[in-house]
């Protein structure tokens, strides 16, 4: 039985779990920023896992790019899919939205998990290092329970404990899932300011985001930003960047600068933060 695990990630939280994942699966680790412009995906893995970060729950959760991903594999109709979407705070509908996408081309999410880990827009307060911790812990404790549904091929939806919330996430779940709709015009606002078209979607108003970004005088020209960009929005010029309007706004510029050079006006309050056991020499393999 050969699996692929493709991950997006813009500060590693889904790529430590999508590799921690290959290992126990002996599955092949390819990241889909590597694939998903190069024509039709065709593999002939009969498992095939997705893992990502939920991105603006108002608008579905699910990044541009898994979604451009997802239209692009060939011939899924009998494979055996499973996603693992990673959250900050809530997700709810990511994996629904997904699942929706698949099966408008062909397929269909088998088995969905949501893990909760650091929210990399947040500031200290959801990200104090024992919180972090505990998000790790809860990951290990429960990434062999994952594994087995994986293994075999069970139809599931699971979500690993919230750390916030605890074991009431699931009743909070309900609560939430129909407010969350409330702040989708706030998210427009916020998205439309940097696109100036009335009638702007959110999928051409998300790409402009990077229209935030702004360098300070601690930028050393040193190229991280470009080098790590996983969609390649990055262009140097006179050693220091210029976004090209194609961002997927994953933040992996803005976290991993080393001078912490990069600012935006979106991410005022936000910690600098990355996956511990994420190096960037790992981040720079995703295309
Ligand atoms: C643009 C953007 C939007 C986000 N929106 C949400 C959200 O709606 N709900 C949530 O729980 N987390 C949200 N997050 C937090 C991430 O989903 C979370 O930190 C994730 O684990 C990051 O994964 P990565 O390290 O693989 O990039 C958002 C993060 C970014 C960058």
């Amino acid at each position: 039985m050969a699996t692929e695990i493709y991950y997006f990630s813009g500060t590693g939280n889904s790529l430590a779990i999508a590799r921690d994942l290959a290992e126990k699966t002996n599955g092949k680790l390819i990241s889909l920023a590597s694939v998903v412009d190069k024509g039709p995906i065709r593999t002939d893995a009969d498992v095939i896992g997705i893992v990502f970060p939920t991105y603006y729950e108002p608008y579905g959760g699910v990044p541009l790019i898994v979604r451009r991903f997802v239209l692009k594999l060939e011939n899924i109709d009998s494979k055996y899919i499973f996603a693992i979407c990673t959250y900050g705070s809530v997700s709810v509908n990511a994996l629904k939205l997904l699942d929706e996408i698949l099966r408008s081309h062909g397929g269909r999410l088998a088995a969905g998990f949501t893990v909760n880990m650091p929210y990399n827009m947040g500031g200290s307060s959801l990200n104090s290092p024992e919180k972090q911790q505990k998000m790790f812990r809860v990951w290990e404790e429960n990434m062999d329970v994952i594994y087995e549904h994986i293994n075999a091929r069970r139809e599931v939806r699971f979500d690993t404990p919230n750390v916030l919330a605890g074991k009431i996430y699931s009743l909070i779940q309900f609560i939430v899932a129909p407010l969350i709709f409330l702040f989708k015009p706030v998210t427009r606002r916020c998205l439309k300011q940097y696109y100036n078209l009335n009638n702007g979607s959110y999928v051409e108003m998300l790409p402009n985001m990077d229209r935030s970004f702004y360098t300070n005088d601690n930028c050393a020209g040193c190229g991280t930003c470009a080098r790590i960009c996983p969609v390649k929005d990055i262009e140097l010029v006179d050693e220091r960047p210029e976004w090209q309007h194609k961002c997927e706004f994953c933040l992996a510029c803005f976290h991993w600068c080393p001078q912490e050079a990069i600012q935006s006006s979106e991410l005022e309050n936000t910690i600098r933060y990355h996956h511990p056991d994420v190096k960037v020499s790992d981040m720079l393999n995703q295309d």
